[in-house]
């Protein structure tokens, strides 16, 4: 499959950066063919200019500014995630992402004043996100990032396409061993994707 992983995290040397490389060996290991979209190392530009915002309904050329994110969304069959998770949401590249590329005609249409999802080429959407604060804490807030990834993009992407939230709650408490085995499981699920 033609997988986007979109990656965001601002540090080399950041555990994202180990579950990138980690996520980025299982998904080869399948054999699958990765557009590895860093997106700080990339430079994207998150923010949604004022341009844009006007033209934000002018199909197709509201897709300009981002023509080649937009391709690279339309070019891929599935799509991995990893991501930290930054005041209990993406961080704002990540959020930026999603403002500027997932747009009218891109990512669903507005039929009426209803939206309805079209990006159905993605069949396929896992989420690796880290978190400071455990589950409970997480869940005491409605834990947006899950919520976000198992309901706003599982209904975004094509209807019945498996979804998976692979978070790994209270890192800061985390051992070595569990960091380790976290890293583990993700390069196993991504070998299996
Ligand atoms: C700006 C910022 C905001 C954060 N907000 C939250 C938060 O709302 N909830 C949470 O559980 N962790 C939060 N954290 C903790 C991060 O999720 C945690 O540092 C990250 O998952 C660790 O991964 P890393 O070492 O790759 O950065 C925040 C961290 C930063 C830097």
């Amino acid at each position: 499959m033609k997988v986007l992983l979109l990656y965001t995290h601002p540090v080399e040397s950041s555990f994202n950066a180990a579950v990138h490389e980690a996520a980025l060996r299982g998904l080869r290991k399948a054999g699958h063919s990765v557009d590895d979209c860093d997106l700080y190392a990339e430079g994207f530009q998150p923010i949604v200019t004022r341009a844009e915002r006007l033209a934000y309904h002018d199909i197709p050329e509201n897709t300009a500014p981002v023509a080649e994110y937009v391709a690279r969304l339309r070019a891929a069959e599935a799509m991995v995630i990893v991501s930290p998770v930054w005041n209990f949401g993406f961080p704002a590249m990540l959020k930026g992402y999603f403002d500027r590329v997932f747009l009218p005609g891109v990512s669903f249409d507005i039929l009426d004043g209803k939206v309805r999802p079209i990006l159905h080429n993605i069949g396929k959407l896992t989420a690796c996100m880290t978190y400071g604060g455990n589950r409970l804490r997480a869940a005491l807030v409605g834990d947006p990032p899950r919520k976000l990834v198992t309901r706003v993009l599982r209904v975004t992407i094509k209807p019945g396409a498996p979804v998976e939230h692979l978070a790994f709650y209270d890192i800061n408490r985390a051992t070595e061993p569990q960091l380790r085995a976290h890293l583990a499981l993700v390069e196993r699920r991504m070998a299996a994707f």
